[in-house]
């Protein structure tokens, strides 16, 4: 095969220059309705919240400010037959939405922030969230996020009793692929996120083989960095699925998505790509292969083995890129292209470089992006985690881009405040955490039951 490396390589940063610069430019303002839920009443509610007068200033860190707090209450104002008699009203909250750092001046969509008018106090945090707890979920359901902002929340204890005045039910067993340790002086808070906070984590829903995910996210900000960097930025999946091109949709649709899995066996093989680090050993926790291929299967997890020795594990499985949501029915962008793709990691670090202006990240994304490019891109190398469409074919640098530019359109980012606590659907809003080389910060995160658990719930408001 005969390829010109130096052309290649020079198209390859060129494409991830591309798909970066472009998706800043092409952020719109859209009309939208943020409580698109009907029966609910709460339909007109979104259209009032469009008309209202919002001020900024040119200053990324500026809060929005809404000129008037009444005409916001009265927009939010809920019928009765949702919020019985609140003793804690909502008009004893500020409601607004973020500005962005897009230079049109547009605002997010997402999320609702909720700050104190007068009372900051935790205590009166817990009342409101007791007393306005349908509200708020309706709320969460139709902005994918909400944002507590302001309140004297930035110890543990108070974010865990915060959190459990909305969600009783959280939950402490950690199913993902990564350990992670409870807080201390609580049962329910762990830290954010294990991988060192110079790297970036893509936007996710999180990969999961569970038939039922926890349906909330919390975090909450113990303390925040003091430049740009280390947001959790936030992307509406169901937005995103709008705005990915019909055709590659519907491309999508007819193929679906292919996941291969592959760990070497432990010492096998130095590698720099971070997943593949980790060996089936490493994973399961057991080195006897008749163990992971029980546990592989209670989890529904295909598994064969591969290489010379039969000792590399292979788990592959094809998937549905789309999924509709559990309560509003509305399409949801549900895959992980974008977490495994193998331009992915460089695609991230140019975008953190281009956010912070931080050289670092440059020169990494860099380095890495030809890495890849030489490694997957043409020495044909596996990487730990693959995706590819259903049939095997990869998914172009294209495609790749017109995704990355649909996610990026779509993405927040929250700036943190110390004391900061956000509420996340998980089943429509993406989470992901933008790279800083400021020591600063420190985010939990807590989560709640499975889905099923909290079907009776809302059927009950039903
Ligand atoms: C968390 O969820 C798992 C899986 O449904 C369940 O087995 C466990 O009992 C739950 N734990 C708590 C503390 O609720
Ligand atoms: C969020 O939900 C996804 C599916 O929507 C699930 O795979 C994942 O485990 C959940 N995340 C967390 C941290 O519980
Ligand atoms: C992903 O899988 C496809 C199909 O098996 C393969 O052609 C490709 O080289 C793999 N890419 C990476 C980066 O692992």
């Amino acid at each position: 095969m005969k390829v010109s490396y130096p052309a290649t390589v020079i198209a390859m940063l060129c494409l991830l220059l591309l798909t970066n610069v472009n998706s800043f430019a092409t952020r719109r303002t859209k009309a939208f309705s943020p409580f698109p839920l009907s029966g609910a009443g709460l339909t007109t509610v979104g259209k009032t919240l469009v008309s209202l007068p919002y001020q900024s200033t040119n200053n990324e860190n500026a809060k929005w400010v809404h000129s008037s707090d009444e005409a916001v209450a009265e927009a939010y104002a809920v019928p009765k037959k949702i919020v019985e008699k609140p003793s804690i009203s909502l008009n004893s909250v500020k409601m607004y939405l973020l500005p962005t750092a897009q230079k049109d001046g547009s605002k997010s969509e997402y999320p609702l922030v909720i700050s104190p008018k007068s009372d900051a106090s935790q205590a009166f945090l817990t009342q409101f969230l007791e007393r306005n707890r349908q509200w708020v979920d309706a709320a969460l359901l139709s902005f994918g996020a909400v944002l507590f902002r302001g309140f004297d929340i930035d110890t543990v204890e108070k974010i865990e009793t915060s959190i459990r005045s909305f969600e009783p039910n959280l939950n402490n067993s950690y199913r993902g692929t990564s350990p992670r340790n409870a807080q201390e002086g609580s049962r329910y808070i762990f830290s954010a996120a294990e991988v060192p906070s110079t790297y970036p984590i893509a936007q996710h829903l999180e990969m999961s083989f569970l038939p039922s995910p926890p349906k909330r996210l919390f975090f909450g900000a113990l303390k925040a960095p003091k430049v740009v960097g280390g947001e959790t930025s936030l992307a509406d999946f169901r937005r995103v699925y709008r705005d990915i091109p019909v055709k590659l949709r519907n491309k999508l649709d007819a193929k679906k998505l292919r996941y291969t899995r592959t760990h070497q066996r432990t010492g096998s093989r130095f590698t720099s790509d971070v997943a593949s680090m980790q060996s089936w050993e490493d994973v399961f926790g057991t080195s006897d292969k008749t163990e992971v291929e029980q546990m592989a299967r209670d989890e529904n997890m295909p598994v064969r083995w591969e290489g010379r020795n039969h000792d590399t594990f292979v788990s592959e499985f094809v998937s549905e890129p789309f999924q509709l949501h559990p309560e509003t029915k509305e399409a949801v962008w549900f895959n992980h292209v974008q977490v495994f793709h193998w331009t992915s990691f460089p695609a991230e670090l140019l975008l953190a470089f281009l956010r912070t202006k931080e050289w670092r990240f440059l020169a990494r994304s860099i380095a890495v992006g030809l890495q890849s490019m030489l490694l997957y891109g043409m020495l044909g190398k596996k990487m730990a985690l693959n995706v590819t469409f259903g049939d095997g074919t990869p998914i172009s640098l294209l495609e790749m881009h017109q995704i990355r530019s649909a996610i990026r359109r779509n993405m927040v980012f929250n700036r943190w405040q110390q004391g900061d606590l956000i509420m996340i659907d998980n089943f429509s809003t993406s989470h992901g955490r933008q790279p800083t080389y400021d020591k600063g910060r420190k985010v939990v995160v807590a989560w709640s039951d499975p889905l099923e658990k909290r079907n009776e719930m809302v059927a009950e408001n039903a």
